[in-house]
């Protein structure tokens, strides 16, 4: 689902555009954030901020990063942090300028078509609902009066907060400068000649003078639930999308998208087919090939390689370490039209072996979710995407791994993660890295826990020699979210949480059936 807000400085698009995100699980994207960061890099590298060619360079050839930092977010823009630097008044006395250059709005836009492609996301900008995201499922335009704006942003500047204080105000020379400003601001942003700011046809105006937050967020979430219904008729009507469509990148199209909030009569038209993955070749494939197609679509060396892989490690390992993986039959069974999120406790890197062979050898396949890092080392690299395993980036939202996790779990391949993160040696309790119920609720899978024993004790804390001995690991009932109740935000938590807490009672259970094994 993509939820647009445009409107103009100071209409209350940030705040109201975070506070929705928070409120309906959605992923937040600043997009003015991205033009400021664009603008203060002209600044820093000494391009005019209205030299055309000088603009877009920088913005074909960066990266910007959002960090998630507790409510809020840092801007990272190659690599150097921008968050304060973008909001001072040098970056917004040019930011109008440096974004009215058609390169840099198109390099832009195509970086939020991406960050957007196959997750719920709230973009908050100028021409989100115009230009960037047309067919998103719930458009609004936040307005105000150019002097309620003025005041608020005076406020802010002195340190205040009307979100929280509705009345606060602030000094009247500092309002009036600013309401200068503002209105130079909207004069050009209406009347640039590339994605002026205008509400879209279908977007739903909202004016915010009179209006708090929770009132704002109130209609917003209004429509959100409206579009959302939609979403569900659709699906209950069987509208399947295709793999590829879903995992298209820079698409800035969700796979299963939904109808219109108020619209719903278009939810009848044909999903784009514009951007469809290429077939794999024979040779010459990339890495994200691997990650985004279907195993069942990779070409035949690579398959063979699989089975060679999953033969020998498989073999090896019950040679060494005899296991074990209970419920292999029925999880299988499952997940053939549909997979299942494997959640698993970590221990050593026997863990995945378990469910990749054991379902490999019933006809499934199963993608390991592994850290980046890993990459690195270009032979695990390798094999690691002839497996099918997918790397995520950890620390940030990494959008395209949640991407091909989406598609493969809708083309009936299950993905396993371990939420501990990294391998855990003794029973302190590990950071869990949440994340894996917001993919199982965008591809409607299931959340299916295993708990694995006897594989730490292969190579015990400070050993590095694997000694023999027998695994144990059971697969536990699956969960899925329309099993809990609560607002989605809420329900994701609580699943991620049981999820959890079944995986660990599955591992006191096996412990106490093998005592000894850990
Ligand atoms: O929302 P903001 O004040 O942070 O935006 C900074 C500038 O970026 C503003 O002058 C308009 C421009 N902008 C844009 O042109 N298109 C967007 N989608 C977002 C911002």
């Amino acid at each position: 689902m993509i939820v647009t807000i445009d409107g103009p400085a100071g209409s209350g698009k940030s705040t109201v555009a975070r506070a929705i995100a928070a409120r309906e699980g959605l992923t937040y994207l600043d997009t003015g954030a991205m033009y400021r960061a664009n603008a203060w890099a002209c600044l820093d590298r000494g391009i005019a901020p209205d030299d055309e060619a000088g603009a877009a360079s920088v913005a074909e050839a960066c990266t910007i990063e959002f960090v998630p930092e507790g409510e809020s977010q840092r801007v990272i823009f190659d690599g150097v942090d921008v968050t304060e630097a973008i909001r001072t008044p040098e970056v917004e006395a040019v930011v109008s300028v440096n974004s009215a250059i058609p390169a840099v709005r198109d390099a832009m836009g195509k970086r939020q078509k991406a960050i957007a492609a196959g997750t719920d996301i709230v973009c908050e900008g100028r021409d989100m609902g115009t230009v960037v995201f047309p067919d998103a499922e719930v458009k609004v335009f936040l307005t105000a009066s150019p002097e309620a704006r003025a005041r608020r942003r005076a406020v802010q500047r002195a340190g205040g907060d009307t979100a929280k204080d509705a009345t606060a105000t602030a000094d009247e020379s500092s309002v009036q400068e600013i309401l200068e400003s503002i209105k130079k601001r909207d004069e050009y942003d209406s009347s640039r000649e590339t994605a002026p700011l205008k509400p879209a046809d279908d977007a739903v105006m909202i004016d915010s003078s009179d209006l708090s937050l929770d009132e704002v967020c109130d209609k917003i979430s209004a429509l959100i639930a409206k579009a959302r219904e939609a979403s569900e008729r659709k699906h209950e009507q069987g509208d399947a999308v295709p793999l590829a469509e879903a995992a298209v990148e820079s698409d800035g199209a969700e796979g299963d998208k939904p109808a219109k909030a108020d619209v719903v009569a278009k939810a009848d038209k044909p999903a784009k087919k514009d951007k469809v993955l290429e077939p794999m070749k024979i040779v010459g494939n990339s890495y994200e090939d691997y990650y985004a197609h279907p195993m069942a679509d990779y070409p035949l060396h690579a398959k063979a390689t699989l089975g060679l892989l999953v033969g020998l490690v498989g073999g090896l390992s019950k040679l060494f370490f005899p296991w074990r993986l209970e419920g292999a039959d029925e999880l299988a069974e499952a997940t053939r039209d549909r997979g299942a999120v494997i959640v698993m406790n970590h221990t050593s890197m026997l863990d995945p072996v378990l469910p990749v062979v054991s379902l490999y050898m019933r006809g499934c396949h199963v993608r390991p979710i592994y850290k980046s890092e890993f990459d690195k080392i270009w032979i695990l690299k390798w094999a690691f995407a002839r497996i099918g395993a997918i790397p995520i980036k950890r620390g940030s939202a990494d959008m395209k791994a949640m991407r091909w996790a989406t598609a493969a779990l809708k083309a009936g391949e299950s993905i396993l993660i371990y939420p501990e993160g990294t391998r855990v040696k003794d029973d302190s309790e590990s950071e869990i890295h949440g994340g894996f119920a917001l993919i199982a609720q965008r591809a409607d899978a299931p959340v299916v826990p295993i708990a694995i024993v006897g594989a730490r004790d292969i190579t015990p804390r400070g050993k590095h020699i694997p000694r023999p001995g027998r695994v144990f690991a059971r697969i536990g009932e699956a969960l899925h979210l329309s099993d809990i109740e609560g607002s989605r935000k809420e329900r994701v938590a609580k699943l991620e949480k049981l999820v959890m807490e079944r995986v660990f009672q599955i591992r006191d259970a096996l412990r106490r059936e093998h005592p000894g094994k850990m």
